[in-house]
């Protein structure tokens, strides 16, 4: 009896074990066992860049989130890639691990930025170039701008009158080109802002296009007219260092700058930096803007309670004989939401770029028992990895009825992480207060003196590369007093 007791009881103790071991094994295999995301990698080489680039970016990005999950694999423009589409691996990338995700663009448009522009970097260089451009960007530098933008915002709506069909987009363009000129130099001679926007402009048609160097080409042209800039922004500075002024513009702070070891920044690299910053603004203020006019066109009752917003801050003005002030800008809480809403409907910058330094883990931030059995992903180094803004922007989890331009969703404040139209982390754009300024003030100028049209089909979206409505958005515009 005794035996078969000891037998019994090593036999349950052996089994006992062997589920434990079983079970460990199970454990510690989960653990170490990292895989790629699921996704296609579509065709040898070509992988699924026609597929992109064939339809709407932005449905060939939701079909996949669809199939495969919120994180991805693709191969696009001869890159394997990694694409996020949820809140917590977009911080990851960008916030915590930050760090093992360098920036990464196409070589042909660096050369035509400048290698030394503050983006295409990680790590000192781009933390001392950073400070810089923030300083030049902070609230105490924008508000004494107000009256300047304020002047700009309403020649340029001015120059719209008389019903004539006006280019949306490229007429913003020039608005949000002096506004950068303004925060980079403080008030520039015309004659350097001419030569300037000339040479400026044959680069930003250049940036887009095939980088090719054969002669007559927009790239080519873009090339030549780069250099000038260089030799433009030169005299410039050689101009500013012999007046030995201490401006507090992007270029003074430039100038002004010392490393630990007592080095200035050489010219090449201040220019870099100079029309890097113009790039980084120029556009992507000008897709925003012109979004707005579009959406207000075709919410005539939102429409109207901006106009009443602004109009009464425009007798407020009147009354007291100031010119529209910072003070002014900070109480337009309408006019505001109506912003959000715009940054997150167009959502233009889509997504980014990065490159993974190292082989990464991800395994998900969110440690909850919801999750624990999630697969761990391997992102391999020299992948890609693109947080997906729009995907975000667009999820209904965290924005209700996404699809619809409804500026009260802002009266609360968006979950964490979910709202990103300015990027994330190190990079996150620290031109963002003085574009919502510019916004507010263009704004205020056209609906307090205008009512507009849109001109023709009313649909479609061109992407060049930020996404804006068909054309421009072609557009009447007539002053109201006068009509
Ligand atoms: C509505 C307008 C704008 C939008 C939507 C926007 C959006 C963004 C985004 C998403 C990033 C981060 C990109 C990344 O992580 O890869 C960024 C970076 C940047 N933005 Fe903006 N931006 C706008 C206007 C401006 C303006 C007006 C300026 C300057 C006057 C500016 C200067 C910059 C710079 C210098 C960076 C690079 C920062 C870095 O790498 O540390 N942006 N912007």
């Amino acid at each position: 009896m005794a035996g078969i007791l000891v037998y019994a009881t090593i036999l349950l103790m052996t089994l006992v074990w062997c589920r434990l071991l079983r079970k460990q094994k199970k454990g510690s295999q989960g653990k170490s066992e990292t895989q790629l995301p699921p996704g296609s990698m579509g065709w040898p080489y070509i992988g699924e860049t026609l597929q992109l680039y064939s339809r709407d970016p932005n449905v060939f990005f939701a079909t996949k989130q669809k199939r495969y999950g919120e994180i991805f694999k693709t191969h696009i423009l001869g890159c394997p890639s990694v694409m996020l589409a949820s809140p917590e691996a977009a911080r990851f990338v960008l916030v915590t691990q930050a760090h093992l995700f360098k920036p990464t663009y196409p070589h042909s448009k660096e050369r035509l930025v400048g290698p030394a522009a503050l983006f295409f970097h990680q790590g000192d260089y781009h933390t001392r170039l950073r400070k810089l451009v923030q300083a030049s960007l902070s609230i105490e530098a924008i508000r004494n701008l107000v009256p300047d933008i304020d002047a700009l915002a309403a020649s340029t709506v001015d120059s719209w009158h008389g019903g004539h069909v006006v280019n949306t987009f490229h007429e913003i363009k020039k608005f949000s080109f002096e506004v950068g000129i303004l925060m980079i130099f403080g008030r520039l001679e015309a004659r350097y802002r001419e030569e300037l926007k000339k040479n400026y402009f044959i680069v930003d048609k250049g940036y887009n296009s095939f980088p090719t160097n054969i002669p007559g080409t927009p790239y080519r042209k873009a090339l030549q007219a780069r250099k000038r800039l260089s030799k433009i922004l030169s005299d410039i500075i050689s101009e500013r260092k012999e007046k030995k002024l201490l401006e507090k513009d992007l270029l003074g702070c430039l100038l002004n700058s010392k490393d630990e070891k007592g080095q200035v920044l050489t010219d090449d690299k201040i220019a870099d930096n100079i029309i890097g910053t113009l790039f980084a603004a120029q556009d992507t203020t000008a897709s925003v803007m012109t979004w707005i006019v579009k959406y207000l066109h075709d919410n005539p009752k939102l429409l109207e309670a901006v106009k009443a917003e602004q109009k009464a801050i425009k007798i407020l003005a009147e009354q007291s004989n100031q010119p529209l002030s910072w003070s002014h800008t900070r109480n337009m809480p309408i006019t505001y939401k109506v912003i959000l809403e715009t940054l997150r409907m167009a959502s233009i910058i889509s997504f980014t770029f990065r490159e993974a330094v190292a082989d990464v883990e991800y395994k998900g931030e969110d440690q909850s028992i919801y999750v624990i059995h999630e697969p761990r992903y391997l992102i391999p180094k020299g992948w890609k990895v693109m947080p997906l803004f729009r995907n975000i922007h667009h999820n209904p989890d965290f924005f209700t009825d996404p699809q619809k331009f409804d500026p009260s969703r802002f009266q609360v404040a968006p979950k964490p992480n979910t709202f990103m139209p300015f990027g994330s982390g190190v990079h996150a754009c620290p031109g963002n207060e003085l574009a919502k300024l510019e916004m507010l003030i263009v704004t205020h100028h056209l609906v307090s003196k205008f009512r507009w049209e849109v001109v023709g089909s009313e649909s479609g979206i061109q992407y060049g590369p930020f996404p804006v409505p068909q054309q421009g958005l072609p557009t009447r515009f007539w002053k109201e007093s006068t009509t």
